[in-house]
């Protein structure tokens, strides 16, 4: 089954209010014919709906970084999917960096994929290895019990709109990306064949997968050129508008 694959810039904590603006107003134009690719920004909360105003009716899609499970609540600082539903069609979450400094945990990461889901709206579910289970050949353990903790009660049905983003903790930042087959092969034995397990090949086979880390358009051929891997979520290079435009033209030549 052809699964259409799904490049995500994910800006992180950075670009203001005016940048963010001005960036999809200067990408808009670059990437408007690759129809063959799903693509995708999350900006900061603050410039959300400014970006999503912006893009209403393109073919530029907007996710969320983070959305909290419960609809309203005495949860100060926080943003419920709930309300984010109108702005975006993805919602990013378990990304390790709130993982390591925000308290992420598998069971919250289960709770936000399904208020997600109950939204209508679909879940990029980040997962990755730290270098130190990298070393200690943990990684197709540890990534495997991610998944099946985030997909905890989530039926067949709902798998259809979820997305899974393997990005090892080691090359997230740093420069230094897992190669094309590696990245490949994890994919495949962590994750593809635990969601066949969990539920069959039809969903297995139908699930997009990313894969996150230090991508840019030198080496994001090799990541599409493999077969497990649906996209990319894209940290730095997602920032500046040649760069992330490079990326979707690269997906859609060697994927669409
Ligand atoms: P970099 O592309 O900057 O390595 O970040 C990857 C990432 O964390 C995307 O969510």
């Amino acid at each position: 089954m052809a699964r259409i694959p799904i490049i995500a810039g994910n800006w992180k904590m950075h670009k203001s209010l005016g940048e963010s603006r001005k960036f999809v107003r200067a990408l808009l134009p670059l990437v408007q014919d690759f129809a063959s690719v799903e693509r995708v920004v999350a900006p900061s909360f603050l410039a959300l709906t400014a970006v999503a105003d912006a893009l209403r009716g393109s073919p530029l899609k907007v996710a969320a970084q983070d959305g909290h499970w419960e609809a309203s609540g005495a949860y100060t600082s926080q943003v419920s999917v709930a309300m984010l539903a109108p702005y975006v069609q993805y919602v990013i979450i378990g990304h390790s960096e709130r993982r390591a400094y925000l308290n992420e945990t598998d069971a919250n990461v289960n709770r936000k994929a399904k208020a997600i889901l109950a939204q209508g709206r679909a879940p990029i579910i980040a997962v990755g290895e730290s270098l130190e289970q990298n070393e200690a050949g943990e990684t197709v353990s540890f990534v495997r019990a991610q998944v099946q903790a985030a997909l905890d009660g989530i039926s067949a049905a709902d798998m259809a709109n979820v997305v899974i983003a393997y990005e090892p903790i080691w090359a997230i930042g740093t420069g230094r990306s897992a190669s094309g087959a590696d990245a490949d092969a994890i994919i495949k034995a962590a994750i593809r064949d635990t969601v066949a397990a969990l539920y069959n090949s039809e969903v297995s086979d139908a699930l997009r997968i990313q894969y996150g880390g230090s991508v840019k358009p030198g080496n994001m051929q090799e990541f599409m050129s493999q077969p497990n891997i649906d996209g990319a979520l894209v940290g730095g290079a997602s920032l500046a508008v040649a760069d992330f435009a490079a990326l979707i033209e690269i997906a859609a030549r060697v994927k669409g």
